[in-house]
This record gives C-alpha cells, structure tokens and sequence, in this order.
C-alpha cells in the first residue's frame, strides 16, 4: 500500500476506471489516495474515491498524475503541472509534447492495452527523467496490478509497442474473424466455423502460457501432417513479413503523433 495520491485525468473512462478498479482490488493504494476527474460527472468506481470535474484541482491534489484521455482530448487540456511526474497512456503523443503542454518535467510514457479489463495486459513504460528505486518500483507495481509490465530503454520503444501490445485483443480478433470467414466460405456452417476459430484462438493461444512457441511450432512440423502444411504454406507466405508491415503501419501513426 503507498500513501502517494495519484490523480486520473480520463478516470472513468476504458483503461482509466479498469485501472483504478485493480489499484483498489489489489489495495496498491487507499480510496482517500485516488482521485480522478471526467467531464460528464457519475463515477462509480468504488466507494471513498473523489471524482473531480476541475483538472487543475485534481492535478493539485495529486503527488502523480495519470493522463487516461484521448489524444484529441490532451489537445483542449490545460493544466499546470510542474513539479509533478506525470503519467500518460496517450498513444501518439510524446512525452516532449506532453511536457509543454503541462510543464512537467518528468514524464512517463506508458501503453497498456484492453487486456486491463481482465487484468492481463502488458504494459511497456518509459521515463524521460532517471527515477530512484522507489519510484521506478511505484510505477512498475501500478501496472503489475493490471498484468505485467517493464520498463523499457527509450522512447522509440513505447511508439512501436503501441502498434504491437498497445493493439491488445486486435490481433487475435482478426485472425479469428479471417479463420472464421475462410471456414465459411470453404463450407463450414457458420456458427461452427465461428466456435471452431475462437478455439483455435483463445483455447489455442492459452497454451502459449505453458509452452514455447517455437518449440511448439517445431513439434509440430516434426508430424509432417495437416499442420505442417498449413504452417509452412504460412512461413512460405513469408508471415513474419506481414506481421511485421501491420505494425510498422501502426508504429508511424504512434510516431507521426494524432
Ligand atoms: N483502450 C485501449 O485499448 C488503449 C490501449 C492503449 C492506450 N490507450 C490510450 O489510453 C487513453 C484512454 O483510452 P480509453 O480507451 O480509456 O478512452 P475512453 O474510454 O474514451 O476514456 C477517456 C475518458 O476521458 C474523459 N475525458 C475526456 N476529456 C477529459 C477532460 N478534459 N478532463 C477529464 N476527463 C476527460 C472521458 O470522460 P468524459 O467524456 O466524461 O469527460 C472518458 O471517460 C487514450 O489516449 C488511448 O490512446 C488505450
């Protein structure tokens, strides 16, 4: 448990309100130590926990604050900051904007992704100044309360995760609609077709918790059978190449900013 008081701007929001929920669950801070703030009033979030309408009054309040809004919503922001950490879950907004626009000085660029909803996100962070032990295990411990998480060397870092584990269920949700609308149009009735790829995906992708990939991968090409042609028929289609031009597309949005 800290006694630092964090202040979430955008708190009520998707990723705001999961992780203010975990914060409680996990008792990583007390009620009183949490504030958060929207433009449209109604919290919800746990009993004790103070919902502000004036950013500038949470932001005072706050040791650290949290920026959970939309990039397009930073841009109407105006909040006076200095002296203060802040953190931001904004993709495509970098730390040297948003140390203009706020005035401070250390800032902490962080990209969980949907997966806080069930509390087994990833979250990559970095920050532009060098945080002593305490505070970098603060940050670390925040979002451990929502999966995992690491610190990572430079900024650059955070722009292409944003596009890789910032995507969260994006990936997987659209190889199971393409292996669900393949399935159909091979024949599958649909709602087969539908319960087959979720299988594949969510059933499939859980065992990737017990086992390497790789040597999944390799065992399975070892029974030179139905798998093992539809692998290679996906190596000769050369999927790394895909893979990696999807996320390169994603990692110039987060770079070029929104
Ligand atoms: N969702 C994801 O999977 C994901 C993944 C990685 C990163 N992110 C980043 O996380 C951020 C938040 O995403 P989200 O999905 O949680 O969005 P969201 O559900 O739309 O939440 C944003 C919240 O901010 C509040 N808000 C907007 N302007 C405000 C202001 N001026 N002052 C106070 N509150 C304000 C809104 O509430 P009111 O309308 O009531 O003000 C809303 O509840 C985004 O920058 C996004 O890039 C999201």
């Amino acid at each position: 448990m800290t006694s630092r008081t964090l202040g979430i701007i955008g708190g009520t929001g998707w990723l705001g309100r999961a992780i203010a929920e975990a914060l409680l669950d996990r008792h990583f801070i007390k009620p009183e130590c949490l504030l958060l703030s929207n433009r449209s009033g109604g919290s919800g979030v746990g009993a004790g926990v103070r919902l502000l309408a004036d950013n500038q009054q949470l932001v005072d309040q706050s040791d650290i604050v949290m920026l959970s809004i939309r990039p397009e919503q930073f841009r109407e922001l105006r909040i006076n900051a200095r002296g203060k950490p802040v953190i931001s879950l904004m993709a495509g907004v970098s730390a040297a904007a948003i140390s203009a626009a706020t005035g401070a000085a250390t800032v902490v660029r962080a990209m969980p992704n949907a997966a806080v909803e069930i509390r087994q996100a990833y979250t990559p962070w970095f920050s532009t100044a060098s945080l002593d032990e305490q505070d970098a295990q603060w940050i670390q411990g925040l979002f451990e309360c929502v999966g995992s998480a690491d610190a990572v060397p430079d900024e650059a870092c955070i722009d292409y995760l944003s596009a890789l584990s910032g995507t969260g269920p994006a990936f997987p949700a659209m190889l199971q609609l393409a292996l669900t609308r393949q399935a159909i149009a091979a024949g599958i009735p649909p709602a087969i077709a539908q319960r087959a790829a979720q299988g594949v995906v969510v059933g499939g992708g859980q065992m990737l918790t017990r086992h390497d990939p790789q040597q999944l991968i390799d065992s399975l090409l070892g029974y030179r059978g139905v798998t093992a042609a539809a692998l290679q028929s996906m190596v000769d289609d050369d999927i790394d190449a895909l893979m990696g031009r999807a996320v390169e597309a994603g990692a110039q949005i987060a770079r070029r900013g929104m």
